[in-house]
């Protein structure tokens, strides 16, 4: 009897370290996709200047960082990463097919823009991927102030 005690005791400390791991983990998660967020929206500034002509600079260097950042966006996203410091809504996970369909689509974008960098389909391409940030940002983030 005493024995199995000890080995609940055991078991019961070892689930709260592994859900206190777990919380950590999606502490992490909500503060990277938050920064690689504003990564995306660095690049989208710097290379709509450039695009709508107000600097000089590559676009191209601009949208291939974002190609290649612009991944998983959804994955991102886990189940569980929906509390605490968030501006994500509860959408995010009860639409999850639709919202999935929005982050590939971005993805997409992202991509046809970087081919299109350097060329006079750039502005275009461009705005097509803005748009694509915003058409998420309107059903699965909090409205910003
Ligand atoms: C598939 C949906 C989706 C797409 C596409 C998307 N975002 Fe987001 N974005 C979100 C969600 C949801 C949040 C809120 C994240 C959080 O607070 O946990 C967010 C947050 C942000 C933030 C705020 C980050 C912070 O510090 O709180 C910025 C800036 C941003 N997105 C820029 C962009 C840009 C630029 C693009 C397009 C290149 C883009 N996003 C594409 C869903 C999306």
């Amino acid at each position: 009897m005493k024995r199995k005690i000890s080995k609940a005791v055991v078991l019961g400390g070892l689930l709260a370290c592994v859900s206190a791991g777990a919380l950590a983990d999606e502490e992490e998660i909500i503060k990277y996709r938050k920064n690689v967020m504003k990564a995306y929206a660095g690049h989208m500034a710097a290379a709509g200047a450039i695009v709508q002509g107000k600097v000089k600079g590559s676009a191209l260097n601009h949208a291939k960082a974002l190609e290649a950042t612009v991944q998983d966006m959804a994955g991102m996203f886990p189940a569980g990463s929906d509390f605490g410091e968030t501006n994500a809504l509860d959408t995010v996970w009860s639409k999850r097919a639709d919202f999935e369909k929005k982050a590939k689509d971005s993805q997409a974008k992202a991509a046809a823009f970087a081919k299109a960098a350097g060329g006079g389909e750039a502005a275009a391409k461009f705005k097509e991927l803005s748009e694509s940030c915003k058409a998420c940002h309107k059903d699965y983030r909090k409205e910003q102030k």
